[in-house]
């Protein structure tokens, strides 16, 4: 059996005695106990923890243990013509092993760049890039980086055709007939972009002079010394952060103001739908996010709406969140992303996790805040509401895994050179946010969670940590409640795969589309013409509905209803007049819809009622969106009823994907 050393429990008992003739602490003399390095998590729990913590990131081929990056400075140039991005990368170094023998050589990460010259303090060292190993790509050696302990590396590189990093669009490709390229690092491909030390672990501050013949943004601020007219851009990064959240783009873009710090950025002809989808809410989400942990501490926060192929509904690029078109629903409806992405500025940006194995720490937290951000705004009902949606989502994702015992698990075990690219799922983001929900409930509501989420959120501000980390924190916060943080179930929420334990949510926006859902299913086993209908349902039924609910209203159907005696044989396929008659009925608000979400959800809809002659439309708008939540199970559903057109479709289109999206929809398809 496992014991603890005797000093570790002694130390436990000494401190939450004390703590307990304190009573009632504040937070900053709960903080005076952190540094003690007592375990007090529950004996199943202690007994998995790692012998390092943070624990070592496996999914890099770097040395990040043996340096600090003191600052790092990107010169590149943006060649549209050569579909690549040159120059030179200098990291400001500092040896933290002062025992030469172990820093005699210096490993980086990259994949698939042309790795050009390396220096060293300005003179030329010798270098060598070893055999791709995947999914994690070829590590850059430099022998004897220099005897001093702190060093400039100065690094001349071009990134090549097979980079994962961007996406380069020609001018044919684009709208307004400019070329285009944009960059998606997280998880892991910042280093086919430039040689780094490419993980979350490892922070650092950027310069960046970025040249290029069209406008370009940046993961900063841009800095007064730009030189437009010489098409120089030149940004400041004053916050450490990892490598995958720098962010570059380069085309026709655009800008309007859209918030006394925020400004948005994309091509000219969606300018004006891009000011008045987020001119509203974003300074109320910033202010929002503000109340609940504390100041945004960098500066602007800024968005770029990327073209149509970017893969992602947003990603958290330090001031600059770049995002999908399908944001723009020309009602405000899908404005969620934006508090979820603003969100990282605290959650992922300056408390990251410190490696992807414990990515529920980015994601997880981030939905929680992003719910705590629209219940400010819009009420607990809202907040409720949008949780529920989440816990669907998760059950639609395990359900469809091929591998749920591996990838449901919320903490991750991508040490067996799994690529973090296929571990992605909806569970980092839904049972995460649902963990950090469950400990606000048992640990006795917001008012007594909220001082939690200062705390934690100011002790790893800059840092990179684990889950266990966490945990310590949750116990020295509330040593008062250990009883109820042991009688968690840590096991399962951490390491067990599948569903977590129900909560309770507030079900006051979902009743009335539960109800109408579930009269639909029993109706169309029972009636059947288009007249019978029409006198059961009408356009008034929905006429209230947000684009939310209408989600979960067609999400609903598909799942058979929400009533506890879900019909096991019933099955859209043998109710034709009803869909079709459904869908004539509810017409202006669904099948016109602009929201991507709900267009997606009424394709998803047909489909399951293999409604054949609007198979082509799916098709079609598969040409128009890149975004994998739609693009992947779009192809998914298309192939489930009609192989040959999934193919074709596929054919048509792929060239216009994300390297990564088409990668995925191969693989989905089974290509
Ligand atoms: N950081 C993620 C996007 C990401 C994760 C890119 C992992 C690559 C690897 C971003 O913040 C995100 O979660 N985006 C979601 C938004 C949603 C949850 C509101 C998305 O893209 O759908
Ligand atoms: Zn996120």
């Amino acid at each position: 059996m496992f014991l603890f050393p005797l000093r570790t429990r002694h130390c436990i008992t000494i401190h939450q005695c004390s703590l307990r003739l304190q009573g009632k602490l504040t937070a900053v003399a709960r903080n005076i106990h952190t540094h003690i390095p007592y375990k007090m998590l529950p004996l199943s729990i202690e007994q998995r923890r790692p012998a390092q913590s943070p624990e070592y990131d496996q999914s890099t081929l770097s040395n990040y243990k043996e340096f600090t990056v003191l600052h790092t400075d990107l010169n590149l140039s943006v060649s549209f013509d050569k579909s690549a991005i040159s120059g030179n990368v200098i990291f400001q170094l500092k040896k933290l092993n002062k025992d030469n023998k172990k820093t005699s050589e210096l490993h980086l990460d990259t994949s698939y760049l042309d790795v050009q010259e390396v220096e060293v303090d300005g003179t030329g060292a010798s270098f060598q890039v070893e055999k791709r190993k995947e999914p994690l790509g070829s590590r850059l050696v430099i022998a004897n980086p220099s005897s001093n302990d702190e060093f400039n590396l100065t690094i001349r590189f071009c990134t090549t055709n097979k980079c994962t990093a961007l996406q380069w669009l020609n001018s044919k490709q684009t709208k307004g007939g400019k070329p285009y390229v944009f960059s998606q690092l997280e998880a892991i491909h910042a280093r086919s972009l430039f040689p780094c030390f490419d993980t979350p672990s490892v922070k650092s501050t950027f310069t960046a002079s970025i040249e290029s013949p069209l406008p370009v943004v940046f993961s900063g601020i841009k800095s007064k010394d730009s030189n437009e007219v010489a098409n120089v851009y030149k940004f400041e990064q004053k916050v450490p952060v990892p490598a995958y959240l720098i962010g570059i783009a380069s085309g026709d873009l655009a800008s309007a103001s859209i918030g006394p710090r925020s400004t948005v950025y994309t091509e000219p002809f969606r300018l004006q739908d891009c000011k008045w989808e987020f001119e509203n809410d974003v300074e109320k989400f910033i202010q929002a996010a503000e109340k609940i942990i504390f100041d945004y501490e960098w500066g602007t926060y800024d968005i770029l709406i990327n073209v149509d192929s970017y893969p992602y509904g947003g990603m958290e690029s330090p001031n600059m969140t770049f995002a999908t078109p399908t944001l723009i629903a020309h009602d405000k409806s899908n404005i969620d992303v934006i508090a979820h992405e603003l969100a990282h500025s605290w959650s992922g940006n300056l408390v990251t996790n410190c490696s992807w194995n414990h990515f529920w720490l980015n994601e997880g937290w981030t939905v929680y805040l992003e719910r705590r951000i629209i219940g400010a705004i819009h009420g607990e009902p809202t907040r409720h509401f949008s949780a529920l949606i989440g816990w669907s989502d998760l059950e639609n994702s395990i359900e469809s895994m091929k591998n749920p015992e591996r990838f449901s698990t919320l903490v991750q075990d991508l040490n067996d050179d799994t690529d973090p690219d296929d571990a992605f799922s909806t569970v980092p983001y839904e049972k995460g946010f649902n963990l950090l929900f469950y400990l606000e409930n048992v640990l006795g509501g917001k008012a007594e969670f909220d001082p939690f989420i200062k705390h934690y959120f100011k002790k790893f501000a800059k840092k990179s940590l684990d889950t266990f980390q966490f945990l310590d924190t949750l116990y020295e916060f509330f040593p008062e409640k250990k009883g109820i943080l042991d009688a968690v179930d840590w096991e399962t929420w951490l390491y067990k795969p599948g569903m977590p334990p129900k909560p309770h949510f507030i079900t006051a926006l979902a009743d009335n589309v539960y109800q109408l859902a579930d009269k639909w299913i029993q109706m169309a086993q029972k009636l059947k013409t288009s007249e019978e209908f029409r006198s059961e349902f009408s356009a008034i039924d929905i006429k209230d509905f947000n684009s939310n609910q209408l989600v979960l209203f067609l999400e609903t159907l598909t799942q058979n209803g929400h009533s506890t005696e879900k019909p096991k044989d019933f099955d859209w396929a043998k109710a034709p007049v009803a869909s079709k008659v459904l869908l004539d009925i509810y017409q202006d608000k669904i099948v016109k819809s602009q929201n991507a979400e709900v267009v997606f959800k009424m394709y998803k809809f047909q489909i399951f009622a293999r409604l054949q002659q609007t198979y082509k439309n799916l098709a079609d708008w598969l040409g128009t969106v890149g975004r994998m939540k739609f693009v992947r199970p779009g192809y998914r559903l298309l192939n489930s009823v009609d192989r040959p057109l999934a193919l074709a479709t596929f054919d048509k289109f792929k060239d216009t994907y994300h390297p990564i999206c088409k990668a995925l929809v191969k693989q989905d398809l089974g290509l």
